[in-house]
């Protein structure tokens, strides 16, 4: 071989290393990249929020596609749907529990000791069966159906009277849960509508959220409201009772509301019970969903289940943080 061909050859084979060893390092680019892709989503990344230890997450991709899918809806595609007790306000303070609509009564001074006994025995026996990680939520219905029941009768037989409720709920130990102020205006400024859906008492709930200053127009509150007589005196309930498991019918008893709102296909559910999973059922032309649930008591036992039936599971989490991030994203 002569010098040229011996140059030629050379040349040739460097150029193919360089094209192999070029070849080598975009494929590896992409590997990583995919690796990478794979393993973290990128808006979950950029929340600090999502890396508190309260945070958990079963499917973070789909968690991820679903917030893009909001993001992109924004403001005018997007609506609230909620619950009230132990979602929107708070479970425990320093450990000690804080009351639902109903306890607020059960607490107050216009009951008597009589009444309150047989509230707190009814809670002692039915609230158990409500959070019971063992029975299905159809076992658990007439059991609530039963409690609700004896719970509002007692009510009724102790004649309350309207005027007092504000007192009585400015005295209570109700906390909204921490943040609640950025949550209600931020969704107030950007016009989204809020559907709060409660099995609490609804004047009770009404009062909580207007002394807090948060009962914007935007808010509608579905609940179960007192019925008084022509001098302010409880004498039952209107309309068809409301419990924790007979939330899945919402959206039929109220398709005048869901009606106009059918252009908001984007929603942000909150809850803490498994009845709650169940409130955007019905509601016409979704497109997502994204359910956020509070895990606030038996941890340990209904973990597995929340994470396997909520997007987003908040475990003694006693703020609206990562609810609020999430909003800060999309509005
Ligand atoms: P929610 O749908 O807003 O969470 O309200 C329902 C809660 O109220 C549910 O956890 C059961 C609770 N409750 C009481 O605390 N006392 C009662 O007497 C009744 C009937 C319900
Ligand atoms: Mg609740």
């Amino acid at each position: 071989m002569d010098k040229t061909a011996v140059v030629k050859v050379g040349a040739v084979a460097s150029a193919s290393m360089c094209v192999l060893f070029g070849g080598l390092v975009v494929a590896q680019y992409f590997l990583t990249k995919k690796k990478r892709a794979g393993k973290k989503t990128k808006i979950i990344e950029m929340m600090p929020e999502f890396e508190k230890s309260t945070v958990h997450i079963r499917y973070p991709e789909r968690v991820e596609q679903i917030i893009c899918g909001m993001i992109k809806g924004g403001a005018s595609k997007l609506q609230v749907i909620t619950d009230f007790d132990m979602t929107l306000s708070k479970f425990a303070v320093n450990g000690k529990c804080c009351p639902t609509c109903h306890n607020i009564i059960d607490n107050c001074s216009l009951v008597t000791e009589e009444c309150r006994k047989k509230l707190f025995q009814l809670k002692e026996t039915y609230y158990p069966i409500e959070i019971d990680p063992h029975l299905t939520m159809e076992e658990k219905y007439p059991f609530m159906v039963e409690w609700y029941f004896k719970s509002h009768s007692l009510l009724v037989e102790q004649r309350l009277q309207r005027e007092k409720l504000p007192e009585v709920v400015r005295e209570s130990d109700v906390c909204l849960r921490e943040g609640y102020e950025h949550f209600f205006d931020r969704l107030h400024q950007h016009a989204v509508p809020m559907f709060i859906f409660s099995a609490g008492l609804g004047d009770v709930l009404e009062e909580i959220i207007r002394q807090a200053g948060v009962y914007h127009p935007n808010v509608k509150v579905i609940s179960n409201f007192m019925d008084f007589d022509e001098n302010g005196v409880l004498k039952g309930f209107k309309g068809e009772l409301i419990h924790v498991y007979n939330k899945h019918d919402g959206a039929l008893r109220n398709t005048d509301y869901f009606k106009q709102l059918k252009d908001n296909s984007n929603i942000l559910l909150l809850g803490d019970s498994l009845g709650d999973l169940t409130m955007a059922d019905g509601v016409p032309n979704v497109e997502n969903v994204l359910k956020i649930g509070f895990l606030n008591d038996k941890v340990e036992e209904l973990l597995e289940k929340y994470m396997g039936s909520y997007d987003i599971v908040l475990v003694k989490d006693e703020t609206l943080e990562v609810p609020n991030s999430i909003l800060q994203k999309i509005l």
